[in-house]
This record gives structure tokens, sequence and C-alpha cells, in this order.
């Protein structure tokens, strides 16, 4: 691919793999809110109903829906060309990632695309170790990193850290769940910090460092100050918020590593996730001191991050609202 920078024109056409998804659904609303023309690459799928209702919103906003899957290589060069694609975000679950590698195929194959963001959007997978099964999961993510840089592919990688909300051992997508009203899990000691950033801001940031040029080829840290917060923090601010104190039982160590073992996959990887974090503090455990990291708050200190109070509020309003 050259060594020049590789800058995108204005409006460079983005194409989202996996907009259907959780992460997925923020980086299509920022794509569309940003202006860029958004193409979604949707899979045919049996259970239609609640992805239908969320590609439905985003056409009414205007994004452009092609059918395909990461699969198909030459589908997936057909639709890169034909469309002129300029920048690929896949946010593909954790079944897809070594599904990428096919993608990676094509983008080089191609040799058009100015920017991919493989699906990472959580913690930097070449320095986190978690235990099994997470580990796994990071395997399948470092192998895409290293066949995107053996291609030369221009890439971002996005490490947004936790998402905004409790974070529940056992299950996969909290944003949705109010924090605990009877009782807290308090991971080990409750001191150990980590960053919580809101979904429509894992969207916004991303967009933004996709089209930078201080980003290219590097992994980008959302370490926003104000959204630090350690277990015993996070139950202080949601007590605060329900005007209650709840009683705070430990989840040791080892609750949470057999936890890990014994519950099935999504939840142990879930658990072995949280270990990671709460026990053994991997989004903070780290200095950015390679030439490699760069981190979004000092990239755009003009913007501010949700607070994570903020983030509850917006919970409670969902749920009232769907009652
Ligand atoms: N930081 C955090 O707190 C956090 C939380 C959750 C996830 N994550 C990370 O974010 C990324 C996305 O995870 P997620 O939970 O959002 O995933 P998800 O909800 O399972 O959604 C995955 C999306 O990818 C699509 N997809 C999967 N394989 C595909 C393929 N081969 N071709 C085309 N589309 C494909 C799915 O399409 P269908 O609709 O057809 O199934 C769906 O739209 C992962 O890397 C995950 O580790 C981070």
């Amino acid at each position: 691919m050259g060594d020049s920078v590789p800058v995108l024109s204005e409006g460079g056409p983005t194409l989202i793999i996996g907009s259907t998804g959780f992460i997925g659904c923020f980086v299509a609303e920022a794509c569309l809110d940003s202006g860029l023309p958004t193409y979604l690459l949707v899979r045919p799928s049996q259970n239609a109903s609640s992805k239908a209702a969320t590609i439905k919103i985003l056409q009414d906003k205007g994004a452009i829906v092609i059918h395909g899957c990461t699969e198909d290589q030459k589908l997936m060069e057909k639709i890169l060309k034909e469309y002129k694609i300029e920048v690929v975000i896949s946010t593909v679950g954790g079944n897809g990632i070594l599904d990428q590698l096919i993608l990676v195929n094509a983008i080089k194959a191609v040799g058009t695309v100015k920017r991919f963001l493989p699906s990472e959007f959580g913690h930097d997978i070449d320095r986190a170790d978690p235990v099994e099964p997470g580990l796994a999961l990071y395997n399948e993510k470092r192998r895409v990193r290293r066949a995107v840089e053996e291609a030369g592919i221009p890439y971002t990688y996005i490490c947004c850290n936790s998402i905004a909300a409790w974070p529940y051992h056992d299950n996969i997508h909290p944003a949705d769940l109010l924090p605990p009203l009877d009782e807290f899990l308090i991971y080990g000691d409750g001191t150990v910090k980590a960053y919580f950033v809101a979904g429509s801001d894992i969207g916004k940031f991303t967009l933004k460092a996709m089209n930078d040029v201080r980003t290219l080829n590097k992994t980008v840290h959302f370490r926003p100050p104000s959204n630090l917060f350690s277990m015993n923090e996070l139950a202080s601010l949601w007590e605060k918020k329900i005007g209650r104190t709840l009683p705070r039982l430990i989840m040791t160590e080892d609750d949470l590593l057999t936890a890990a073992k014994e519950l099935p996959i999504p939840e142990s990887i879930v658990a072995s996730f949280t270990h990671d974090i709460f026990i053994k503090g991997c989004q903070i455990s780290y200095s950015l001191d390679k030439p490699f990291d760069v981190e979004v708050c000092s990239l755009y200190p003009e913007t501010p991050f949700q607070s994570v109070e903020h983030c509850f509020n917006e919970v409670v309003k969902k749920i009232l609202d769907a009652t």
C-alpha cells in the first residue's frame, strides 16, 4: 500500500460491519451523525425482528444497506470497489472475529481502503492477559491485528475500555440493565479502577479517530480521567442516585476464576474479563509510553465525555420509558 499517509477524501464512504450489534449500532449512529456516506454490511438473519428495527432506524437516518457477510471474499472485494469504500469499521462479535481474516484479504486485494478499524472496542489485547476463555478471544483478535499489519493495511485500533454501566460479571451487554437494587457484588476489595465510557461516546470518538492522521497505525486508548471509577466508587454513585445504601457482598478473586471456568460462554468470557479488570487492573496497569499509543482526551481536549452519572440516568429513563 506504499509509505505515503493515506488521506481520506472529504465525505469518504464508510462501510460498517456489525451495525445490528451492541457496539456497531453506536458506531453506525455516530457515522451517520458525522454526515459521511454510511454503508452497512448486513447478514441474512433468522431472528430478524429486533435487527430489522435497528436497521430501519439507521436507514431512516440515511444508511445504505448492502447484504452480505465477511466470509465471502469476492463479494467483499466487489463491495469495496463498487462503493469506493475508504474506511471499513468492523464491530463483529466474539463468534465472528476470525471471519475478519477474509475481510483483511479482501481489503489487501482491493488496495484502496484508507483506514481499517478491526473489531477491538475493549482493552489493549497485546497488553492485557485474561484467563481463559477470555484469552482465546484475545488470541483471535491478536491474529487479526498481525494479519492487518502484515498486509500493510492502514489501521487504527480502538481501545475504549469498559462500557459505562454496572459491570455485571455474568452478563454480556449490561448497558440496558440498571445497577443493582438489592445488593452489590463487589469484585475483590473494590478499589481497582477502570474507565467507563458511554456507548454514544465510543461511537463519537471512534469516528473522530478514524479520520485523523494522528491515529494512523496507532492504538487509541480511551482514558477520560473523570470516568475512572472503582467498584466501591461506582456503588456509592448509584446509592446517591437511589437515595439508599445497599449491602455489599464480596466476590473474591477465586469466585471470579471459578465463574470463568464453570459458566457457559459468553458469561464465562465476561467473568474472565471482570477478573482481569477488577482484580488485575488490566486497564490501568500500564502507561501509554509506546510510540504507537495515543490517548483520546489528548487528541480532542475540547470534546467532553459523558459522565457515568449521566449514563446511569439515561438507563433509568430508558427502562421507565419501556414500562
Ligand atoms: N468495551 C466493552 O464494554 C464491550 C462490550 C461489548 C463488546 N465489546 C467488543 O465490541 C466488539 C463487538 O461486540 P458486540 O458485543 O457489539 O457484538 P454483537 O452484539 O454480537 O454484534 C456483532 C455484529 O456483527 C455482525 N457479524 C458477525 N459476524 C459477521 C460476519 N461474518 N459478517 C457480517 N457481519 C457479522 C452481527 O450480525 P448479525 O446481526 O447478522 O448477527 C452483528 O451485527 C467485539 O470486539 C467485542 O469484544 C466491547
